[in-house]
C-alpha cells in the first residue's frame, strides 16, 4: 500500500467513517467540518471520487456538456441527491476570464493587471476589485475563482509578471489576501496559485527550483503564507514546475508539510491544468486533479478506481481529499448561497476598474513639471500604441474580454503560447480619454509606424503623448527588456523632435528606457484594465495625482539581473511535433532553475549588490509633495513605528510612505507601509507594527523562524533605496513556529 500519512488517514477514517449513514443536516454552517463528515458518511466511493477531478466543458461537444452550466475553466460535478453543489470555475484574478471566447461573445469587467493592482499598494482597493470580480464569476453562474496569483516577480522577463503582485512577500502576500477576501466575499471559493516558484514560463511543466528551504520560506512561500493568513482562499492551486527535482502537484514537502502540518491549512490543493503525472499525487497532499482532459492520464478518476480495486491506495486517502473539499464548500457556504446567475451592474464595476487604473498609473519622471497638461494646451500629437483602438491585455487563462469587448486581437506567433496567448486591445482608446479631457485641444494621431512622421507631428504640437508597449503573455517568456519591436526607435524620435513629450507605458513588465532623459514626463500604466484609457487621460490632466509607486524593481539591464540569461531561454526553440496543449508542452526538456538571489528578490537583491536600478521598488511621484516627520521607533519583540506624513504642496494626493528595516548583515525588507490621502497641508500619524517573521530568517534545523537579538536600523522612505529618516532600536530574540 501506498505510503499515506498515517495521522490523516487516523482522524479521517474515525470521524467520517462511524457516523451513522442516516445522518441529517442539523449543524450549522459555522461548523462546516462536522457537516462535510456527515455527509461524507453518506456518499458513495462514485460520488467521492467525482469530487476529486474537474473536467474542461470546453473541450467537450455542445450536446454532451451538462446543461445549465456555464463553460468556464474547470467543472467538477456536484451531488444531487445530497444537496453538494457542482463546481464550476473561471479565471482569475483580473476579472472573468473568456478564453478563446469560450462564451461566444460574453464579457466582463476587466481591472487593470496585477502589477497596476501591486502599484496602488491599497489592500482596501484591491479587495474592493475582489469583490467585483467575485460578484461578476457568480453573477455568470460560478461558484469558484482562479485567482490570488502571487508568484514573486524574479525575473522581469517572465510572461506572467502581470498576473502577480510584485516582489515582495509582505506586499504581495497582503494584497493576494485582500483580493482573495474580496472574491470570497460573494460566496465563491477562491484560489492562491501556483503553489510555488512557478516563476518563470520558459519550461513551465518541465523545469526544476532548486532553492534551499530557507529562501523558499522567506520568500515565496512566505508571499502564500501571508496570503492565506489574510486570504483564507479555499484552494491552493499547486503548480506546473518541479521544485528540488519533484513536480508541484505531488510533492510532499509543499503539500503536506508546509501548507498542512505548518501552516495549518483546511482548504483544498486542486492542480493547475496539466500538472498531474502521477497517482502519487493524491498521497502527496493533492485532492482534485483539474483540467484533466490535458493531463496525460485520469489520475484521480480512472487511475484511481483501477488502483483502489487493486489494493494500491486505501478507500481512506479518497474520503481525506473529498472531506476537504467538501468542508470548503460548506465553510463558504457555496451549498445554500442561492442561484448563481443574476444581471451585472457594468457601469458601477467598471467605477472600481477605473480606480483601480488611476491609483496605480506610475509617474516617473516629470522634471521640469511638464505634467499635469494646462487645459488651455492648443495642439496634443497622441502618437502609437494602438491609442486609437484601447489598450493592451496580457495573454493566457487571465485574458478578460472587457465590457464592450476587444477592438484588435491577434493570436501570437510561435511557441507554447501560440495555442491560448492573444494580443488584445479592449477598453476606452485612451485617444478618445484625451480628446474628452482636452475639448477645446485640437489633438492629432499619428499610429507611429513610421518615426519621421511621429517627429514631424511631435514637432508641431504644444506636447506630445507617446505609447510604448510591451506585450507579456502565460506560457512564454520575454526575451528581453526592450519595448515591441520599433517603439524605442520611435519614442526617440519623438522625444528627440520635442522635449515637451509623455511617454505613456503599457507593459507587463518592467522595460529599460535608452531615451529616459530626453522625455518631459514618463508614465507607466501597465496593462490598465478596461478603463486606462481613461484614468491615463486623467492623469496627464491632473484631475487624478498619481499615487502608484512601483512594485517591482527597474533594473538598467539584465546585466544587472540576478541571472542575466534566464534559465532555460537558451535551449534549443520546441521541434513542431512536440505536444502543446494549453501551453503545456510536455516534451520540453527538463532543465534546473537556480536563484542566485535566494530570498532577497528584486530590490533586496540590488541592496545586496550595491547596484542602482533605473529605478527602485517603491519609486513614484506626485502633483505633490509629501514630508516626513517624527520618527520613532520601539524595540522589544518587533518594531513599533511611528511617524508623520505632511501633504507640504498645494494639490490634494496620496502618498505611499515605506518602512524597511535594515539587520545586521542581511539586505533591507520592507516591513511596513500605508497608502495616505492628504489635502494640501494636512498631517497625518501613521503608526505600524512589523510581522516578526520579517525581522528573522528561517531556522531550517529547528523548523522555525529566528529572530536573533539585535539592532535594527530602521529606514523611513519614499523608495528602497531612498530613505528620508532613519532610526533604530533593539529588536529581542524569538522564535516563532511557522
Ligand atoms: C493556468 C492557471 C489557470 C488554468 C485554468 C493554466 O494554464 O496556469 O493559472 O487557472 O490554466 O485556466
Amino acid at each position: 500500500m501506498a505510503n499515506f500519512p498515517k495521522r490523516l488517514l487516523a482522524t479521517v477514517g474515525a470521524a467520517a467513517l462511524a457516523l451513522p449513514l442516516t445522518a441529517t443536516y442539523a449543524a450549522s454552517p459555522a461548523d462546516p467540518d462536522r457537516r462535510a463528515r456527515e455527509v461524507l458518511a453518506r456518499m458513495t466511493r462514485e460520488e467521492k471520487i467525482a469530487l476529486l477531478h474537474g473536467r474542461m466543458l470546453s473541450l467537450i461537444a455542445q450536446a454532451k456538456r451538462p446543461e445549465g452550466v456555464t463553460v468556464g475553466a474547470g467543472f467538477v460535478e456536484g451531488v444531487p441527491r445530497l444537496g453538494i453543489p457542482p463546481q464550476v470555475s473561471t479565471d482569475a484574478s483580473l476579472g472573468v476570464s473568456n478564453l478563446l471566447d469560450m462564451r461566444r461573445g460574453d464579457v466582463a469587467t476587466a481591472l487593470p493587471s496585477g502589477l497596476a493592482l501591486a502599484a496602488t499598494w491599497d489592500p482596501g482597493l484591491v479587495r474592493e476589485g475582489g469583490r467585483m470580480i467575485g460578484s461578476e464569476a457568480r453573477a455568470k453562474g460560478f461558484n469558484v475563482m482562479l485567482a490570488g496569483g502571487v508568484n514573486l516577480v524574479r525575473d522581469p522577463r517572465s510572461g506572467r509578471n502581470f498576473e502577480y503582485l510584485g516582489e515582495d512577500p509582505l506586499l504581495a502576500g497582503t494584497l493576494a489576501g485582500a483580493q482573495i477576501d474580496g472574491v470570497q466575499s460573494n460566496h465563491v471559493v477562491s484560489t492562491i496559485k501556483h503553489f510555488a516558484l512557478n516563476d518563470q514560463e520558459i519550461g513551465r511543466s518541465s523545469a526544476s527550483v532548486q532553492m534551499d528551504e530557507a529562501a523558499m520560506r522567506e520568500s515565496d512561500l512566505l508571499a502564500f503564507e501571508i496570503g492565506i493568513e489574510k486570504g483564507n482562499p479555499g484552494a491552493v492551486m499547486c503548480g506546473y514546475n518541479k521544485i528540488g527535482g519533484t513536480y508541484s502537484c505531488e510533492n510532499p514537502f509543499l503539500l503536506t508539510q508546509v501548507l498542512r502540518s505548518d501552516w495549518g491549512f483546511k482548504g483544498f490543493v486542486m492542480s493547475d491544468w496539466g500538472a498531474v503525472h502521477s497517482l502519487g499525487s493524491l498521497q502527496a497532499g493533492l485532492d482534485q486533479q483539474q483540467g484533466e482532459q490535458i493531463d496525460a492520464k485520469r489520475w484521480l478518476s480512472t487511475e484511481l478506481v483501477a488502483a483502489l480495486d487493486a489494493g494500491r491506495v486505501p478507500e481512506s486517502a479518497v474520503d481525506i481529499a473529498a472531506l476537504r473539499i467538501l468542508r470548503t464548500l460548506y465553510a463558504h457556504g457555496l451549498d445554500t448561497s442561492g442561484p448563481l446567475k443574476s444581471e451585472i451592474d457594468f457601469e458601477t464595476n467598471g467605477a472600481i476598474a477605473r480606480r483601480a487604473a488611476e491609483e496605480g498609473i506610475v509617474m516617473l519622471r516629470n522634471p521640469t513639471s511638464l505634467l499635469p497638461i494646462a487645459a488651455s494646451v492648443q495642439t496634443i500629437a497622441v502618437i502609437g500604441g494602438h491609442a486609437d483602438i484601447g489598450v493592451l491585455s496580457g495573454g493566457g487563462s487571465s485574458q478578460v474580454a472587457p465590457v464592450g469587448g476587444f477592438r484588435k486581437i491577434e493570436p501570437v506567433r510561435g511557441g507554447p503560447a501560440a495555442a491560448f496567448g492573444r494580443k488584445g486591445y479592449g477598453g476606452t482608446p485612451p485617444l478618445d480619454a484625451i480628446r474628452a479631457s482636452f475639448p477645446t485641444a485640437r489633438v492629432v494621431f499619428v499610429d507611429g509606424a513610421d518615426p519621421e512622421a511621429a517627429a514631424k507631428a511631435a514637432r508641431s504640437a504644444d506636447i506630445a503623448i507617446v505609447f510604448g508597449e510591451k506585450h507579456a503573455t502565460e506560457a512564454d517568456d520575454q526575451r528581453d527588456l526592450s519595448l515591441d519591436a520599433g517603439q524605442d526607435a520611435l519614442i526617440d524620435a519623438v522625444t528627440s523632435a520635442n522635449p515637451r513629450s509623455v511617454v505613456v507605458l503599457e507593459t507587463g513588465n518592467a522595460v529599460v528606457m535608452p531615451w529616459a532623459q530626453k522625455a518631459g514626463a514618463i508614465l507607466v500604466a501597465w496593462f490598465p484594465g478596461q478603463h486606462g484609457g481613461e484614468a491615463i487621460a486623467d492623469v496627464l490632466a491632473g484631475k487624478v495625482n498619481p499615487s502608484g509607486r512601483l512594485p517591482v524593481t527597474f533594473p538598467t539591464g539584465t546585466d544587472q539581473l540576478p541571472n542575466p540569461v534566464m534559465p532555460g531561454s537558451d535551449l534549443p526553440p520546441p521541434s513542431k511535433d512536440e505536444r502543446i496543449t494549453y501551453g503545456v508542452n510536455t516534451n520540453s526538456p527538463p532543465f534546473e532553475i537556480r536563484y542566485p538571489e535566494g530570498s532577497d528578490v528584486g530590490y533586496r537583491w540590488f541592496d545586496r549588490q550595491s547596484k542602482q536600478p533605473a529605478y527602485a521598488f517603491g519609486y513614484g511621484l506626485s502633483y505633490t509633495t509629501f514630508t516626513y516627520s517624527d520618527l520613532t521607533v520601539e524595540g522589544g519583540k518587533t518594531l513599533s513605528v511611528r511617524f508623520a506624513v505632511t501633504n507640504a504642496g498645494t494639490v490634494a494626493g496620496a502618498d505611499v510612505p515605506q518602512v524597511y528595516v535594515r539587520l545586521e548583515g542581511k539586505a533591507k525588507r520592507l516591513i511596513g507601509w500605508q497608502k495616505v490621502r492628504l489635502a494640501p497641508g494636512e498631517k497625518r500619524i501613521v503608526t505600524l507594527k512589523a510581522d516578526r517573521r520579517l525581522l528573522g530568517h528561517y531556522d531550517t534545523a529547528r523548523q522555525r523562524w529566528a529572530v536573533p537579538a539585535g539592532r535594527a536600523t530602521v529606514e523611513l522612505a519614499r523608495s528602497a533605496n531612498d530613505p528620508v529618516l532613519t532610526s533604530a532600536a533593539r529588536i529581542s530574540a524569538a522564535t516563532i513556529l511557522p
